[in-house]
């Protein structure tokens, strides 16, 4: 069995949503201590819903394929269903990834994660 799944290659070779959002209500950025890699998410949030959402990552093909497959799952979601994304639901979503390689969806989820609370937060000072 190839190590990786055809769905990693794609998101790997073709990421979607890659990029910065200039104007983002929220920014969460992350990183794997171990390997060094670095995963940024810019999201754009309006009525409660992620409108737009865009990722930066310095790190490995898992990495990349992992933040492109996260945020494909959460545009146009609520901020409380994107919430409770699971770096698992992001693995099982590509088709899976190897067992060394799990981290690197890890990093997904928590950057996204990041990313709404500060969004949260933001809030909560305009208030
Ligand atoms: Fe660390 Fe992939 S090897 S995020």
């Amino acid at each position: 069995m190839a190590l990786y799944s055809e769905k990693v290659m794609d998101h790997f070779r073709n990421p979607r949503n890659l990029g910065v959002i200039e104007d983002a209500d929220g920014i969460g950025e992350v990183g794997n201590a171990k390997c060094g890699d670095i995963m940024k998410m810019y999201l754009k949030i309006k009525g409660g819903v992620i409108e737009d959402v865009k990722f930066e990552t310095f790190g490995c093909a898992s990495a990349i394929a992992s933040s492109s497959m996260a945020t494909e799952l959460i545009k146009g979601q609520p901020v409380s269903e994107a919430m409770q994304l699971t770096n698992k639901a992001v693995a099982e979503a590509l088709d899976g990834l190897p067992d060394y390689k799990l981290h690197c969806s890890v990093l997904a989820e928590e950057a996204i994660k990041s990313a709404i609370e500060d969004y949260e937060s933001k809030k909560k000072q305009n208030i």
